[in-house]
């Protein structure tokens, strides 16, 4: 679609791509180089087949291996958590009430701060390498409300697994229940948003049969035609 406003020029995701990428780069893998927005740094590839540009300032057409590894390493820490916190509150209970604790509640105890300190120092690293290394597309054939709502779950997703760890340290270091209290309070809206995301990528995989869950999941292939955006 032109842009009236800038003759030669649609929008972008923040921004305006020329209007039909130059003949001698519109092959697949190259960089096409003008992007107003996103000047300092290459637009996406033009991607094989059809030719299309994806709006994306990285280049990247998947995740780094180190971010994969550290989502999954993520993801099985959380349910970790989930099944040790009982151990956590009863280590709290002894520290704050001078409960007593055996040999179990101490070691899975201690597990709950070791493993929770991993998925803050995972999330800072992931989000470190996105910044430098960025992210694959998303996938433009999609409508845009799906990257919206990914966006925003992403956003609440990396807010909730930095800030509930870093309120249990707190919580472990100045001996503050309050701190305690909403840490706790931080689990439900966190099960919620994995909720989504979950449904969020089979969704990407089945109904729309983009490339997004292969991305993320070693060895899974792409579907293969057939989805929702084939209907268009
Ligand atoms: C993302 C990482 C973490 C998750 C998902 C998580 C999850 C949980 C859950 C589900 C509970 C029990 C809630 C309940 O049943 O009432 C809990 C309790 C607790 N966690 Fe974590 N936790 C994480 C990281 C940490 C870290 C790094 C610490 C540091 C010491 C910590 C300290 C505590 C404490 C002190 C409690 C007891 C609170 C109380 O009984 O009032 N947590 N956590
Ligand atoms: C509690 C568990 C999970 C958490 C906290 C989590 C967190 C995240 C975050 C923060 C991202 C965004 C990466 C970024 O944009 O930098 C992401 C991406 C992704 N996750 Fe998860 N995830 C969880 C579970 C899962 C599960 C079970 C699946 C598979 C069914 C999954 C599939 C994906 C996929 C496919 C992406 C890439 C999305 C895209 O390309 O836009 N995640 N995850």
């Amino acid at each position: 679609m032109q842009n009236p406003a800038r003759p030669g020029l649609r929008p972008c995701r923040g921004g305006f791509l020329p209007e039909d990428p130059v003949p001698a780069l519109a092959s697949p893998g190259r960089v096409p180089k003008t992007c107003l927005v996103h000047a300092i740094r290459p637009v996406g590839r033009i991607q094989a087949g059809d030719g299309r540009m994806s709006a994306h300032a990285s280049g990247r057409t998947g995740w780094t291996r180190l971010n994969v590894l550290l989502h999954w390493a993520v993801v099985l820490l959380i349910l970790a958590q989930w099944i040790e916190a009982e151990w956590m509150e009863t280590l709290w209970d002894s520290v704050t009430e001078g409960e007593q604790i055996g040999t179990t509640g101490l070691v899975l105890g201690y597990t709950h701060i070791v493993c929770g300190t991993f998925i803050l120092a995972a999330a800072l690293v992931r989000l470190l390498d996105r910044f430098v290394n960025g992210r694959p597309p998303y996938p433009a054939s999609n409508p845009s409300w799906t990257m919206w709502l990914s966006k925003i779950t992403h956003f609440g997703l990396y807010g909730i697994i930095i800030v509930m760890p870093a309120l249990g340290l707190a919580a472990w270091w100045t001996g503050n229940d309050e701190f305690a209290h909403w840490h706790t309070r931080l689990w439900d809206p966190l099960l919620i948003l994995a909720g989504l995301h979950i449904l969020g990528a089979l969704a990407e995989h089945f109904y729309f049969r983009t490339d997004s869950l292969a991305k993320m999941v070693p060895g899974l292939s792409e579907p293969r035609g057939g989805g929702r955006n084939d209907l268009a």
